[in-house]
């Protein structure tokens, strides 16, 4: 049963200067326990589809509905982790993972728990009571994808969360966020830009092209688990993700060149 719809979504930015449709007829479903991936070149949309989603932004036009509720503002339904962890750096870690549990009235003897046991899911048990300042960018992320998965909402929204880290931590945090998505089964929409993130983390992954951001390809990836980056099948699949995305520059550059001879 699909528990989020996004129903023919539109957004248009208009300033002083100019007008700019960001999104155009974007339809969605996600079905729970669904790990979807977003991923379209930088500029495509991506951000501004989450910010919708999640209610930091209104669309021009179109609905969006959560287990069957028609959604436009925030809620504790949702939950968002950004590339940069957004941490409280004067709280332990322990107080950071409890904060949203705190806001929701969780009793403080429920949230402990949880929080110990997310904190192990992340691999941070022994840091409850580290400041955040002590930890490095990888551990900083680890805290903030445990607050977000403690809080248990319907669905987790991820803006390229791991865009920041070095190549070798984000591919650690991507294998245990993998392998903790396989086993709690939570709903979530992951936005990047690396379609190598997608193929390893997705159940789907939704290719985006730019101006304006439409959904061009959904693709399901049924690879066996564990995912071995080097089988074959996963390099088939990022292969012909990667030549739907080139081959939206390549039309893109042939515009541009037309339009350049236009102006000639
Ligand atoms: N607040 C805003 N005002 C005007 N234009 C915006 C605003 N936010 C985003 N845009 C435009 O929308 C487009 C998509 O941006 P974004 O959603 O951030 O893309 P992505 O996350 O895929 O890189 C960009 O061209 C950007 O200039
Ligand atoms: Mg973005």
């Amino acid at each position: 049963m699909s528990i989020l719809k996004i129903n023919n979504i539109n957004k248009t930015f208009i300033s002083k200067h100019k007008t700019v449709q960001t999104l155009k007829n974007i339809n969605l479903e996600i079905e729970a326990g669904e790990f979807i991936c977003i991923v379209g070149s930088s500029g495509c949309g991506k951000t501004t589809l989450l910010n919708i989603v999640a209610g930091l932004e209104k669309a021009t036009s179109g609905n969006i509905f959560l287990n069957g509720r028609e959604i436009s503002s925030p809620g504790i339904d949702r939950t968002v982790l950004f590339q940069e962890h957004a941490l409280f750096p004067w709280l332990r870690v322990i107080d950071n993972v409890e904060f949203g549990m705190k806001m929701l009235r969780i009793s403080k003897k429920d949230r402990r728990e949880k929080a110990l046991k997310y904190l192990d899911m992340v691999k941070l048990r022994g840091f409850e009571n580290s400041f955040i300042h002590e930890l490095s960018g990888g551990m900083r992320q680890r805290v903030a994808l445990a607050r977000a998965l403690a809080v248990d909402s319907d669905i987790l929204l991820m803006d390229e969360p791991f865009s920041a880290l070095d190549n070798q931590t984000k591919n650690i945090l991507l294998e245990e966020l993998h392998n903790i998505c396989l086993t709690t089964k939570k709903t979530i929409i992951f936005v990047t830009h690396n379609v190598d993130e997608a193929v390893y983390l997705a159940d789907k992954v939704v290719v985006m092209e730019s101006s304006p951001g439409r959904v061009k390809n959904v693709i399901y990836i049924n690879i066996n688990e564990p995912r071995k980056r080097s089988s074959l099948e996963y390099i088939a699949i990022v292969d012909e993700i990667i030549s739907e995305m080139s081959k939206e520059t390549e039309n893109k550059a042939g515009e541009k060149d037309y339009e350049h001879e236009k102006d000639n």
